[in-house]
């Protein structure tokens, strides 16, 4: 069995002023009627999991209760985090959990927050990447890119490693490289990270305990240390909060000789910011993206959304406008990456 291991704990301030600390995006539904999360979920039906684990902030743990009632699925818990730790101890304890029973499964470990058009070419990949996962292997799913993003991971493929999966060995993994470096590295023919994993439980935690062993003793202590509280699961906190904070990226990914990636063409996208939004939603004949009550006029390439009354829009290009019950962005696409620099300034006034 496979089981999903849902990470759900981002905060997604670069989708301000829709994407709130109180409801991030994950919860949101931006790329159709149902949120990203229940997006997810819905993704692996058809795959014979088991039902998912999911890892969160407990701020959130009534959201995503209610939208797994709504989608009704069951889960396996709701781990609840005080404060984000980055994946790596997420998926620790996701694993740790899963192997409550004494049992090994594999782990298919999915980002709450991204977008794919085409479920059945997802979960063709995961299907070829069994093979190799199950003999031990992290698996994770590559992206042709078609742009020098420095907020992704970089995977140089080496040989076939199992002929089944057409999963090629990982010689190089760069998470976050410059700008510079990432050009020269889609220019050399290397794959995106999507964030998305397979691998058994054990072949994680054994991987994690060679190269981050503070990282999995501090939330063995914290599992160790749990309750159940309805459907959540409450840890240790205090040794949870010890644990260093690192991605699964840096802490494994780079360092691991186990490393396989299969490659994915499913339109795929992690709608981290309005620019990658924009690339995934439909638009009309001026390429521009429309969500609520709006009118263009000699306006192209835009997002714009309303929530709550008209928005109008003459003779603009390149914009980001969205309007919300108490605060309005406009921004252009090229500074969206800055608009988490407002939401931190925002933070600090309080
Ligand atoms: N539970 C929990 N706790 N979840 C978390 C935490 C945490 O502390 N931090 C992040 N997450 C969740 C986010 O909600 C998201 O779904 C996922 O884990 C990945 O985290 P991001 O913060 O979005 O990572 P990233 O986008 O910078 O980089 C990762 O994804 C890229 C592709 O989207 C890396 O894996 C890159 O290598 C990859 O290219
Ligand atoms: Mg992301």
């Amino acid at each position: 069995d496979i089981i999903p291991i849902i990470m759900a704990g981002g905060s997604g301030s670069r989708l301000w002023p829709l994407s709130r600390t109180h409801f991030p995006k994950q919860f949101l539904p931006l790329a159709g009627s149902s949120s990203l999360l229940q997006d997810t979920i819905a993704r692996c039906d058809g795959l014979n999991c088991a039902d998912p684990i999911v890892i969160s902030n407990e701020k959130h743990r009534f959201i995503i209760a209610e939208q797994f009632r709504q989608h009704s699925t069951n889960h396996q818990g709701i781990i609840l985090e005080p404060e984000g730790r980055n994946t790596a101890p997420a998926i620790a304890l996701a694993a740790i959990h899963a192997m409550r029973n004494g049992e090994d499964p594999l782990l298919l470990v999915l980002a709450a927050d991204h977008v794919i058009q085409h479920s059945a070419c997802f979960q063709d990949a995961v299907r070829r990447a069994i093979s190799s996962a199950a003999e031990g292997m992290l698996v994770t799913f590559g992206i042709v890119p078609d742009r020098a993003e420095t907020g992704y991971g970089y995977i140089r493929c080496g040989q076939l490693t199992n002929e089944q999966s057409s999963a090629f060995h990982v010689e190089a993994f760069v998470e976050k490289p410059n700008q510079i470096v990432a050009q020269e590295y889609v220019n050399a023919g290397y794959l995106w990270n999507s964030g998305m994993f397979l691998f058994r439980a054990s072949s994680f935690l054994s991987e994690l305990d060679k190269y981050h062993p503070a990282i999995l003793a501090t939330c063995q202590l914290a599992y160790d240390g749990k309750h159940s509280d309805l459907d959540f699961i409450r840890i240790d906190n205090e040794a949870f909060l010890s644990s260093p904070s690192e991605s699964i990226d840096y802490a494994v990914m780079e360092k691991t000789d186990r490393a396989a990636v299969v490659a994915m063409d499913a339109g795929w996208s992690d709608v981290g910011s309005w620019d990658s939004l924009w690339e995934v939603t439909e638009k009309d004949h001026n390429s521009n993206a429309i969500r609520g009550d709006v009118m263009t006029e000699g306006s192209h390439h835009c997002y714009v959304y309303s929530q709550n009354r008209l928005v109008t829009t003459v003779g603009i290009e390149n914009l980001i406008v969205i309007e919300t019950k108490d605060a309005v962005l406009v921004a252009h696409k090229d500074s969206v990456q800055d608009i988490k620099k407002v939401v931190s300034r925002l933070e600090l006034d309080g």
